[in-house]
C-alpha cells in the first residue's frame, strides 16, 4: 500500500515522521499503552493520556512510556489536558509533560487552556504541539500562544464534540493558517476521504479505536460501538458537568442526561464553581473508569462519537488503518 496523499497530508507525516496521517486520538479511560503503541506502529500516531495510561491500567507513568516504546520504534505522542484546576493536578501535568519529553515524546496535544507554557517547552526541545479547537476563539487563544497545529474538534466527535460540523469549521479556520487535523465523525474510509477532501491534512480518531483488538475496554462497550447507529449518540451533562457524546444506554436513559438543579446552582456560583468542578472531575474519572472495563455493563457509561455508524467490526489496529487508507493505493 503506497497511499498518495495531498501535499499538505504529506508535509504533516512528514514534520511527525509518521506513514499515515492519522491520530490515535487520546482516550480516558481507553487507552491503554498498547493501543496507543498499535495506533503508532500501523503507521499513525497513537496519544498517550496520562490518567488513562496510570490510574485506569495501571502503569507507572515512565514505565508506561517504555512499555510502549519497547512495543513500537514509531513515534507517539502525549496529550496535555492543561485546564487550570488545583494546584496539585497542574504541578502533576507539568511533570508528566517534562517526563514525555525525556522519553523522546516530540508530539503534543494539549486541551482547553493557554497552552503557551507547553508550547515553549516543547519548542526548546525541537517539538510540535497541535491544541484541540471547537471554535474560531480558542483557535486564535491557541495560535497565539504558538502552537504548531489545530485539532479541529466537530460536532461529530466522541468525548467533549464541538458545536460545528466538520465543513463548517474548516471553512472557519482555514484562514488562519495553520494546519488543521479532523477530529469527529471519522470511522471509516468515506468520512476519511472526505475530510481529506475538504482539506484537513490528518483525522484524528478516538471511536474507531475502541472497536479494535489492541483496546482493553469490555467486550461489552466494544459490542455496544459495534450495534450503535450515530442517532444512539446522545450528549450527556451528568458525567464531567460538560456535554459528553456517549452511547444511549438503558443505564443512560434511566439515569437522565441533564444536570441537576443543585449541580447546575454550583457551578453557576463563582465561589462553588470550582467545587463542583473538583466534584465532576472525581467523579468522572471514577465512573468512566469502571464502566468502560465491567465485563457486565451494568452502569454503561460509554463515551462514543457519531463515527460509530461506520464501525461493525472489531479490528486490528492495522486493519483499520489498511481500511482507512484502502482506496489510496
Ligand atoms: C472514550 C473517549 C475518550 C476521550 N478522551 C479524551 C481525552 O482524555 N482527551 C482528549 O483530548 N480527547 C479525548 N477524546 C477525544 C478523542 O481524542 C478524539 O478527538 C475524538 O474521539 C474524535 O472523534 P471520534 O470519536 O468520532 O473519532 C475522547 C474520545 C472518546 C471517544
Amino acid at each position: 500500500m503506497t497511499p498518495e496523499l495531498s501535499t499538505a497530508a504529506a508535509a504533516f507525516c512528514k514534520q511527525l515522521g509518521i506513514r499515515y496521517p492519522v491520530i490515535g486520538g487520546a482516550m480516558y479511560p481507553c487507552s491503554n499503552p498498547e493501543l496507543t503503541a498499535a495506533v503508532s506502529a500501523a503507521g499513525g500516531i497513537g496519544i498517550l493520556q496520562p490518567i488513562s495510561l496510570t490510574y485506569v491500567h495501571g502503569h507507572e507513568y515512565r514505565a508506561g512510556i517504555r512499555l510502549m516504546r519497547s512495543l513500537t520504534d514509531k513515534p507517539v505522542g502525549m496529550n496535555a489536558l492543561i485546564e487550570k484546576s488545583s494546584k496539585k493536578y497542574q504541578q502533576r501535568m507539568s511533570e508528566w509533560i517534562d517526563i514525555a519529553l525525556e522519553e523522546g515524546i516530540r508530539f503534543f496535544v494539549t486541551s482547553l487552556g493557554k497552552p503557551d507554557w507547553v508550547a515553549a517547552r516543547v519548542h526548546a526541545a525541537g517539538g510540535l504541539v497541535y491544541h484541540d479547537v471547537t471554535e474560531l476563539k480558542w483557535a486564535r487563544i491557541g495560535l497565539d500562544c504558538g502552537v504548531d497545529g489545530l485539532i479541529c474538534v466537530n460536532n461529530r466527535a466522541g468525548g467533549h464534540a464541538g458545536p460545528k460540523s466538520m465543513q463548517q469549521l474548516y471553512e472557519e479556520l482555514n484562514t488562519l493558517g495553520a494546519p488543521l487535523v479532523c477530529a469527529g465523525g471519522v470511522g471509516g474510509r468515506e468520512e476519511f476521504q472526505q475530510a481529506l477532501d475538504t482539506g484537513y491534512v490528518a483525522c484524528q480518531l478516538g471511536t474507531r479505536f475502541i472497536a479494535s483488538t489492541e483496546c482493553r475496554a469490555s467486550a461489552a462497550y466494544k459490542q455496544a460501538v459495534i450495534d450503535a447507529k450515530d442517532t444512539d449518540i446522545v450528549l450527556s451533562e451528568r458525567i464531567t458537568g460538560i456535554p459528553v457524546s456517549v452511547i444511549n444506554t438503558d443505564f443512560i436513559k434511566r439515569s437522565g442526561t441533564r444536570m441537576g438543579a443543585f449541580s447546575r446552582w454550583m457551578l453557576a456560583g463563582k465561589k462553588t464553581r470550582h467545587w463542583m468542578r473538583l466534584f465532576y472531575g472525581l467523579k468522572s474519572i471514577w465512573q468512566l473508569k469502571h464502566s468502560s472495563l465491567d465485563e457486565k455493563g451494568e452502569k454503561d457509561y460509554w463515551q462514543a462519537g457519531k463515527s460509530v455508524a461506520a464501525i461493525n467490526s472489531i479490528e486490528s489496529c492495522a486493519t483499520i488503518m489498511q481500511d482507512l487508507l484502502a482506496n489510496k493505493g
